[in-house]
């Protein structure tokens, strides 16, 4: 392939992902990437609730923290929390420059305005979250802070499951997630229904299917999440 070819391919792309049905399709795959992220984080952490003093919890803590592939994905789930961040960001912004305020008619455009407006306040609620969560527990786990247990085989590793249960002994915290969760149901609520758009759901037998799907997982995953510190909190008092 010639240089110039390979130049007109890249500058294709570039334009494309600078236009608005680029970025929401970026939007909508960087989305599709954290909700699966949002699953498996959850199937791993209802180990907590084991009434085995932490023993699978932290088995499996280890086990993430140490197959090569599970760290490769890790980076990518940061890489894509922080597209999805800038890409909206953006968005957002194209989106206040290319709407004039003197349309006449505006209904339809400013319901749209408002739930990205909404989706970008519980954004900011999510990533504040995500600081004092990563904080708590992925720094801690990365750059010390935990102690250490004794796993199967003799090998050593971090006691996560004693700073879960130490950071959610404290109410105001479990409160805090209660309440954020509140708001990851909400923004997955709009988030499924914009993502169904720019793919282009449109199947008669599949699409209400899929949307129910959308429906349930939105309000299902939060509200296990923002039950396994309000279990913890109750079993420690
Ligand atoms: C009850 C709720 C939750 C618990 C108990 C929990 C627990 C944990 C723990 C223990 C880690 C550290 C793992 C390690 O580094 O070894 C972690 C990492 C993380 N958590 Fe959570 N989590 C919860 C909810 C959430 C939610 C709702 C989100 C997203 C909105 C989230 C996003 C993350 C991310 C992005 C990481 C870093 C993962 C990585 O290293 O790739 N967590 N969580």
């Amino acid at each position: 392939m010639s240089t110039v070819q390979t130049k007109n391919k890249s500058n294709w792309l570039l334009n494309f992902l600078s236009s608005t049905i680029g970025r929401k399709l970026l939007m909508a795959l960087t989305g599709t990437f954290l909700i699966l992220f949002l699953l498996v984080h959850l199937i791993g952490n209802l180990q907590l609730l084991i009434p085995d003093d932490g023993k699978s919890f932290n088995e499996y803590a280890y086990f993430m923290g140490h197959n090569k592939f599970i760290q490769f994905v890790s980076i990518g789930n940061f890489f894509f929390i922080v597209l999805h961040i800038i890409v909206s960001i953006v968005l957002t912004l194209a989106n206040q420059k290319a709407r004039p305020v003197q349309y006449a008619y505006q209904a339809k455009d400013q319901k749209s305005s408002a739930a990205s407006r909404q989706m970008m306040v519980l954004g900011s609620i999510i990533l504040l979250f995500l600081i004092m969560h990563l904080a708590h527990f992925w720094a801690k786990s990365k750059f010390g802070g935990l102690t250490d247990i004794e796993l199967t085989g003799g090998v050593k590793g971090h006691n996560l499951y004693a700073e879960t249960v130490a950071v959610f002994k404290e109410w105001w915290i479990v409160a805090i997630y209660v309440v954020c969760m509140i708001g990851v149901a909400f923004h997955l609520l709009h988030g499924f229904q914009s993502a169904f758009q720019t793919f282009g759901l449109n199947h008669q037998k599949y699409t209400p299917l899929i949307k129910t799907v959308g429906l349930a997982f939105a309000i299902l995953v939060p509200f296990l999440y923002a039950l396994i510190p309000l279990l913890i909190f109750i079993q420690n008092q």
